[in-house]
C-alpha cells in the first residue's frame, strides 16, 4: 500500500482559478478568459513538484512531456554552423529549404503529396500554432463559433479557442470506446456551427493510436459540413509496434489541416519548430496573420530543422530507448498489480489508478516517493481514475524508479 501522511498533500490546493488564486489579479482589468482559467496543468504539476523536492525529496519527474534524450550531434552542429554574424528577422512564410524538407518528409513517411510553397507554414513549435488557430478560421458572424476539442486532453486548443472568443464542445474519450471520440453521436445543429473539430492521435494522455478510418470520417463531415479538420500530430513518430496514420492520409483533404513538430519525434522542445499543412487558403490565411503575432522560428532553428527533418536514424533510436523504458516501467506496473489503459504510442502510459483511487490522490501518493506523475483530471474530467506517466527521465532513473514502485507493492 501506498503511505499517506496528511502533512503531505501537494496537488489540491493549486487548482483555483487565477481571478480566485491572486488579489492582485482581481484588482485589475485582465482578461475575463484568462481570469477564470486555473492555473496551466504543468504549473501545477512543477510547483507540487518543487515542493516536495524542498522537503527532502528525491525527485523522479514523469511529468510533463519534455524530452530529456539529448538532441542529435547533426542537428545540433547545424544550429551552429548557422549562427551568422547578424540575422534578420525571420519570415513568417519560412525558409524555402524548409519548407522542402518538410514536404520531402510528408511525403517519405505518410505518401502524402504536399506543396511545399502553397501548402506549408513552419511554426514556433506546434503550441503557439495549435493555440492561435482559432483566431484564424472562427468567424461568428458567419454563424461558425464553435470549436470542438477531445477529452481528457492537451489543455491548448480549447484554451486558445476560449481567447478567441469561441463556444468549446467537449468529445469525451473513454476507455469504453477505445479512447476515441464518438463523432457520429454529435448533432447536425453542432456540426452546423462547427468551425473547428481538433483530434489528437497519437493522443496525449491516453497514449492511443487512431485507424485512418477516425480520420476519414472526421474529414468527410468536415467537408459535409464547412469546418475544419485540424490534427496534432505531435506524437506520430513515437510508436512501438506500427507507425501510425497522419489525417492527410485521407482521400478528400480539403478541409484537413495538420499540425506537426520536432519536439517529440527529435527532442526539440527547446529549439521551437515545427509546421502547418494544409490546404491553400489556410495556409494563405495563416501567412496574413503570423507576421502580427511574430512567431516565425529563428533562422539557425530553421536550418537546423532540416537536418532533423532529413534524418531518421536519430529518430529510430530515439523510439528504441522509449521503448526500453516503456518496458521497465510496464513490469514495475504489473508487478503493483496496477493496469495499464494505454501505451500503444507516444511517450505516456496512461495508467488506471488502484480502485476507488482519485487521480490526484494517486499522484500526491506517489510524490511522497519523489514520483512525479500527472493527475489525469488535470487534463480533463474523463481523466479522473487515471494518471499519466512521461516515460522523460533517463533509463537509470526509470530503473530506479521502477524498484521504487515495485517496493510499493
Ligand atoms: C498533444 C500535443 N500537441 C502539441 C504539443 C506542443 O508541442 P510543441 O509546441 O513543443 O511543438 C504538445 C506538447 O506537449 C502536445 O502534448
Amino acid at each position: 500500500m501506498l503511505h499517506r501522511g496528511t502533512d503531505f498533500t501537494l496537488f489540491r490546493f493549486l487548482a483555483r482559478p487565477l481571478a480566485a488564486a491572486s488579489a492582485s489579479v482581481r484588482a485589475v482589468n485582465v482578461s475575463p478568459v484568462l481570469a477564470a482559467q486555473a492555473t496551466y496543468p504543468f504549473v501545477r504539476i512543477e510547483q507540487a513538484k518543487r515542493a516536495a523536492a524542498a522537503k527532502g525529496v528525491e525527485i523522479f519527474d514523469f511529468g510533463p512531456g519534455d524530452p530529456r534524450e539529448p538532441t542529435d550531434p547533426l542537428i545540433r552542429q547545424a544550429l551552429v554552423d548557422a549562427l551568422a554574424e547578424t540575422r534578420g528577422y525571420p519570415k513568417a512564410e519560412g525558409l524555402p529549404e524548409l519548407r522542402a524538407a518538410i514536404a520531402g518528409w510528408l511525403d517519405r513517411r505518410f505518401g502524402a503529396s504536399v506543396d511545399p510553397d502553397t501548402e506549408i507554414v513552419p511554426t514556433y513549435g506546434s503550441k503557439e500554432a495549435i493555440f492561435s488557430f482559432a483566431q484564424v478560421v472562427v468567424d461568428p458572424v458567419r454563424g461558425k463559433d464553435l470549436v470542438l476539442v477531445t477529452e481528457p486532453g492537451y489543455p491548448v486548443p480549447e484554451r486558445g479557442a476560449l481567447f478567441a472568443g469561441a463556444r468549446v464542445v467537449h468529445l469525451p474519450l473513454r476507455e469504453e470506446s477505445g479512447f476515441l471520440p464518438d463523432l457520429d453521436a454529435i448533432d447536425e445543429e453542432t456540426l452546423a456551427r462547427t468551425a473547428i473539430l481538433w483530434l489528437n492521435y497519437p493522443n496525449n494522455p491516453t497514449a492511443t493510436v487512431a485507424p485512418l478510418a477516425l480520420f476519414e470520417r472526421a474529414a468527410e463531415l468536415a467537408a459535409e459540413h464547412d469546418f475544419l479538420l485540424a490534427s496534432d500530430e505531435a506524437y506520430t513518430e513515437l510508436w512501438f509496434n506500427e507507425p501510425p496514420p497522419s489525417a492527410l492520409q485521407v482521400g478528400d483533404r480539403s478541409n484537413v489541416v495538420v499540425f506537426n513538430t520536432l519536439s517529440k519525434r527529435s527532442s526539440m522542445t527547446g529549439y521551437r519548430s515545427g509546421f502547418v499543412a494544409g490546404p491553400r487558403w489556410v495556409a494563405e490565411a495563416l501567412r496574413a496573420y503570423r507576421p502580427t503575432v511574430g512567431t516565425a522560428p529563428q533562422e539557425f532553428v530553421q536550418r537546423a530543422s532540416v537536418t532533423a527533418w532529413d534524418d531518421e536514424a536519430h529518430v529510430a533510436r530515439a523510439r528504441e530507448v522509449y521503448g526500453r523504458k516503456r518496458d521497465v516501467l510496464l513490469g514495475a506496473l504489473a508487478a503493483l498489480g496496477w493496469r495499464v489503459a494505454g501505451s500503444e504510442a507516444t511517450m505516456y502510459l496512461w495508467v488506471e489508478a488502484p480502485a476507488g483511487e482519485g487521480s490526484e490522490e494517486l499522484a500526491d501518493s506517489l510524490l511522497r516517493h519523489g514520483i512525479v506523475v500527472a493527475p489525469g483530471a488535470y487534463l480533463g474530467p474523463n481523466g479522473e481514475g487515471y494518471v499519466r506517466i512521461a516515460l522523460v527521465p533517463t533509463i537509470e532513473d526509470c530503473e530506479r524508479a521502477a524498484a521504487i514502485l515495485r517496493g510499493l507493492a
